[in-house]
């Protein structure tokens, strides 16, 4: 009889498990679950869901022993954080902190949440998203609603402490609603939830992009940005900041932040933001929104491309936008992002794709290799 290793074993277990749950959550999960209501139901029932099944220690060593896969080859350091593994949630899904526990056992390396404000917000009128599968992609629409910084980031610290490997980064952003005033109240504002934040995350995001506020975009004006980041500075803090980028400006427009943003106390940026463009795609006009998935991919590779050319040795790069398969993580990472993001994976094809993409990147890194992820970045820069 042959001997089989202990960890042979756990690896096969691990890749039938995934393929399992690939499956389940295709042919089942998704079309009985999920798409068989509307979006915004569909998101509600998916925080229910993290919300009570988070709570049930036993499920979640069960998800844990399931679904998890850490290989050295994925762990990395990136602005003095350590990580298990480069994939982290992107900002949106979990606005109001109630995933982490299950993003923790299922094995992201970190979760971004957010985009929370200094004041409660109750966001755009709904709908807040429309699915366009024929895409990957969601409109999305929310004009950032969520409960407020003060508790947001009371709970992903809470969560933070607690968890296995997860690393936690909050999206702070600028409070959507009546009360907004002129750029000092804007400045004031996001001034809050970063004194809120202060040593308490592992990461926190400015996010100076969101297309879908009744302000508008201002802090993605250079002068403003400028402003904006000097208020920032003076706020004493442990943790890297990363500020989150638009994706619809020129290079030369993007550039020009890229250089305000690398004269202040700023350590990366995550390339990009929601797709405004809907050139060549068949969308109701009347849908009100921005693009995830699919439509913000090549743009999004191109921006980090250059981004890491010109401001790779100043600047850590965290890449969003379009990824679903082990290849296109890899391109993020080869076109110079030390992280990788994704929501719009998570809504189409699963809780378990974190394992799908992290078992596919170690192989073609390995292919490649290579013995460290970081070794990839910037490759085809
Ligand atoms: C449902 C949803 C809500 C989002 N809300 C936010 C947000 O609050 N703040 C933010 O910075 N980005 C937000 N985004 C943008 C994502 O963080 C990400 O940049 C974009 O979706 C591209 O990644 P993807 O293709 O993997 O979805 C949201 C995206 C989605 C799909």
């Amino acid at each position: 009889m042959g001997y089989v290793s202990e960890d042979f074993l756990h690896d096969a277990v691990n890749k039938a498990t995934c393929d399992l749950f690939t499956f389940a959550y295709r042919h089942v999960v998704k079309p009985h679950a999920v798409f068989n209501v509307p979006p915004d139901k569909a998101h509600e029932r998916m925080i229910d869901f993290c919300r009570a099944t988070g709570r049930v220690a036993p499920l979640m060593a069960l998800l844990h022993g399931m679904l998890d896969y850490t290989d050295p080859v994925l762990e990395t350091s990136v602005m003095g954080v350590g990580f298990a593994n480069p994939f982290g949630l992107s900002a949106g899904l979990d606005k109001n902190c109630d995933m982490p526990v299950l993003l923790d056992n299922a094995g992201f390396g970190f979760e971004t949440v957010g985009s929370t404000t200094s004041r409660p917000c109750l966001g755009n009128p709904r709908p807040w998203f429309h699915r366009l599968p024929e895409y990957d992609s969601m409109l999305v629409h929310v004009g950032l609603a969520n409960d407020g910084s003060a508790k947001v980031i009371d709970r992903a610290e809470r969560a933070w402490t607690k968890a296995r490997s997860l690393q936690m980064s909050v999206s702070i952003a600028r409070t959507n609603d009546d009360l907004v005033g002129d750029l000092d109240e804007g400045i004031e504002d996001y001034r809050i939830s970063l004194e809120r934040a202060a040593n308490r995350t592992a990461m926190v995001e400015v996010n100076i992009s969101c297309p879908n506020t009744h302000v508008g975009e201002p802090f993605t004006e250079p002068k403003n940005l400028d402003r904006l980041l000097d208020s920032l500075d003076t706020v004493k803090r442990s943790q890297p900041t990363l500020i989150k980028m638009p994706l619809n400006r020129t290079w030369p427009e993007f550039r020009d932040l890229l250089s305000v943003i690398a004269d202040h106390d700023v350590q990366g940026v995550t390339i990009a933001n929601l797709q405004k463009d809907r050139t060549g795609l068949v969308v109701p006009k009347e849908w009100k929104g921005n693009l995830s998935g699919g439509p913000t991919y090549a743009a999004g590779n191109d921006l980090i491309r250059r981004s890491y050319r010109e401001f790779g040795d100043r600047l850590a790069i965290a890449g969003v936008g379009g990824v679903f398969t082990p290849a296109q993580a890899y391109a993020k990472i080869r076109a110079g992002s030390s992280l990788v993001m994704f929501v719009s994976a998570l809504m189409y094809r699963g809780p378990q794709q974190i394992t799908v993409l992290k078992r596919g990147l170690a192989a073609l890194l390995r292919r490649d290799g290579f013995e460290h992820v970081s070794q990839a970045v910037g490759l085809d820069a």
